[in-house]
Order: C-alpha cells, then sequence, then structure tokens
C-alpha cells in the first residue's frame, strides 16, 4: 500500500473510531465512499495514472475499498449494538407501575333502568316476553278493549303506517300492553310476564319524547287478586327506589283494559323533589285487574283464570330515580350528559340498592 492509501487507511479507522453515533458514523462513510468522498476521488483520478502503474494503482485501491467498506460496515454493527443495549437498560419495564386508567364506555340510564327493572321482576318470578315495535290496530288497541272511536285513542296520538290492505293501518305501537295480548296467545297459562321496550307518541317536549320506553306486566292464574298486584307493585318500588319505607297509594282510576283499575302513586316532597318525604303525591304507573273480555280476546277463559297488569314509563321513574329534570338529552347523545349519568359497566344491578 502506498503511503497515501495507508494514510487514509489510518485517518478512516481514526475517525470511525470517534464517531460516538450513528450521525458522526454516516458522516465518516459520506467522507470517504460517497460521491465526493476521499477514496471516490482518488479512484476517479485513475485515470491520470501513467499506464504502466495503473493496474497495480487500480488493484491497491480495490482493496482499500473493501477494507474500508468492511471496516464501516463492522463500526455501524457496533453503534447499532451499543445504542440498543443503552436502550434496553435505560427502558427497563417496570411491572409493579399501575395501569394507565383508559376512558371505558357507560351504561346509558336507560338501559340500566330495564336491567334494574328485570332483575327486580325476575326475583318475583316474571319472565321477559316482547313484540314488535309496528303493531296491528287490533293487538294495540281492539283486543285492548279499545274499539274505533273510543276516547282512549285519542290519548295516545298514534303514528300511523301506511295501510297494508283493507283493514285499519297498523301503527307505531303506543303501548306496551299489546304484548299483554301476545304473551297470552303464546304461552302456556298460568305466566308472569314483563314487556319492556319502545313505544310511540307524536308528542315532544320537556317531558315526552316521540319514541321512549315501557314496561308493561302480566299476571295469570286461576286465583290472582288485587292483593297480589299491590303486594308486587309495592315491592317493586320500594326496592327500585331504595327506600324501604316509600309510601305507595293506590288510587281508583280508568284504563279501558282493566277492571277495576288504578293508578299508582308514591310520597314525595313537591317542593324539594326528594322521593319517601314530605305529604305531596305523585303519579307513577298505571295498574289494575285485567278485564275479562281481553282475557276473552286473547282465547283466556275468564271464568278460569284471572290477573293483574300494569305499566309505567322507563324514562319517567329513570328521570325520578336519579333526578334528571329533562327527558330530551336521554337521546341526544351528547357525551357530557352520557358521562354525568352513565352507569360503570362493571358494577353490576343489585336488587336492593342502598334501601333506606
Ligand atoms: N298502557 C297504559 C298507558 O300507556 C299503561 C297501563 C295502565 C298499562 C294500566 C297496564 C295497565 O297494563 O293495567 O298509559
Amino acid at each position: 500500500m502506498t503511503d497515501d492509501l495507508l494514510a487514509l487507511k489510518t485517518e478512516t479507522d481514526a475517525a470511525l473510531a470517534a464517531a460516538a453515533d450513528l450521525r458522526a458514523w454516516d458522516a465518516v462513510r459520506v467522507g470517504v465512499l460517497g460521491r465526493n468522498g476521499k477514496l471516490t476521488a482518488l479512484l476517479k483520478e485513475l485515470g491520470k495514472t501513467p499506464p504502466e502503474q495503473r493496474r497495480e494503482r487500480g488493484a491497491a485501491l480495490n482493496r482499500l475499498k473493501d477494507t474500508l467498506t468492511e471496516a464501516i460496515e463492522a463500526r455501524r454493527a457496533a453503534l447499532e449494538e451499543a445504542a440498543l443495549e443503552a436502550r434496553l437498560t435505560t427502558e427497563r419495564l417496570d411491572p409493579t407501575l399501575p395501569p394507565r386508567p383508559r376512558p371505558i364506555g357507560l351504561i346509558h340510564p336507560i338501559s340500566r333502568t330495564m336491567e334494574e327493572i328485570a332483575a327486580l321482576f325476575g326475583a318475583m318470578g316474571f319472565e321477559i316476553a316482547d313484540g314488535p315495535d309496528v303493531e296491528s290496530d287490533w293487538y294495540n288497541f281492539g283486543a285492548l278493549n279499545i274499539p274505533a272511536h273510543h276516547p282512549a285513542r285519542d290519548d295516545h296520538d298514534t303514528f300511523y303506517l301506511p295501510p297494508r290492505g283493507n283493514g285499519p293501518p297498523p301503527v307505531l305501537r303506543t303501548q306496551t300492553s299489546p304484548v299483554q295480548i301476545r304473551a297470552m296467545l303464546e304461552r302456556p297459562l298460568p305466566f308472569r310476564i314483563i314487556a319492556i321496550g319502545r313505544t310511540y307518541r307524536a308528542d315532544h317536549d320537556a317531558t315526552h319524547s316521540p319514541m321512549f320506553h315501557q314496561c308493561e306486566g302480566l299476571a295469570l292464574d286461576r286465583d290472582i287478586t288485587l292483593g297480589h298486584l299491590k303486594g308486587c307493585l309495592i315491592d317493586f318500588l320500594r326496592a327500585f327506589f331504595g327506600i324501604a319505607d316509600l309510601p305507595v297509594r293506590f288510587r281508583s282510576s280508568y284504563f279501558p283494559f282493566t277492571e277495576p283499575s288504578m293508578e299508582v302513586d308514591i310520597g314525595w316532597d313537591r317542593k324539594s323533589g326528594e322521593l319517601g318525604k314530605g305529604s305531596d303525591w305523585l303519579e307513577i304507573l298505571g295498574s289494575g285487574m285485567v278485564h275479562p273480555r281481553v282475557l276473552a280476546n286473547a282465547g283466556v277463559d275468564p271464568r278460569e283464570w284471572q290477573g293483574f297488569a300494569f305499566g309505567m314509563g322507563v324514562e319517567r321513574i329513570a328521570m325520578l330515580k336519579h333526578g334528571i329534570p329533562d327527558l330530551r338529552p336521554f337521546f341526544e347523545s351528547d357525551i357530557r350528559w352520557l358521562r354525568h349519568y352513565g352507569f360503570n359497566p362493571l358494577a353490576p344491578v343489585m336488587l336492593h340498592e342502598s334501601a333506606g
């Protein structure tokens, strides 16, 4: 190796040894092998070398190029390994650190309330029944003893659908009561069912939404009495609101599908809104003994079977239980409202929530 080549090798070795990181290393590499690198320049000058020396000089340059390339690559491998080693020692995994909290989704208050209703009536032997949102006029009204032109129809602000054939048009069910008829036609007697689901009325303000939810109940047997109805609903209301001595009042009323019919009130303080306190009454649900004509309409012999039924608004009892003043945000999907009123999905529904 001639002196100039030896000098380049020595110089490159020293520069590589001094390169502390991959950036410095790359500068050395470019300075030697790059387009304007020192070795590249020597190779370019080969043409000017006298022909008799060219062969030997070319061979020496090529050997040097191999040597330097090898040294440069070796240095890169060493630097990369050192960098990895450094990361492994500094970025130590600490399995004892607590996990970062991850935002979790919450259960919508309507879903939560429906789960609570199902758990409480489930514990009293009720099964879940259901029916379609689009109902026939007969199931939603006629079979429930609400014939055409009955004044009770006017209360319902019904959404009618385009007629199918000659009969009355189908409706979006205005109540869950048609599930009573379906259950009687489908199930062997005796039975106890609840039906929780969507209902529809053309009504929209702070306490009414065109779509809302109801829970219907029906218990049929040979010897069901008003006593069973009262006991069942008192137990439910006290457990649901978590107030062991919640005052409950049964007030005579009228529904076409029950006889006698009763509206159920709970005690509250109208001023503070507190349930179970004060001396005011708040209407909370409708109920009664199933009208014999309704039983007969669904193929159940009223001389052998009788029972009680009830219906309540899911949003209404959810609003009362949790002090939610307005119905509309239930269906607006505002994440701030949902975070405020949503329920932890990991906390199970309890049958008795902080009673007392
Ligand atoms: N369907 C009634 C309504 O929407 C509620 C109701 C009242 C249901 C009395 C019943 C009942 O089963 O017995 O207003």
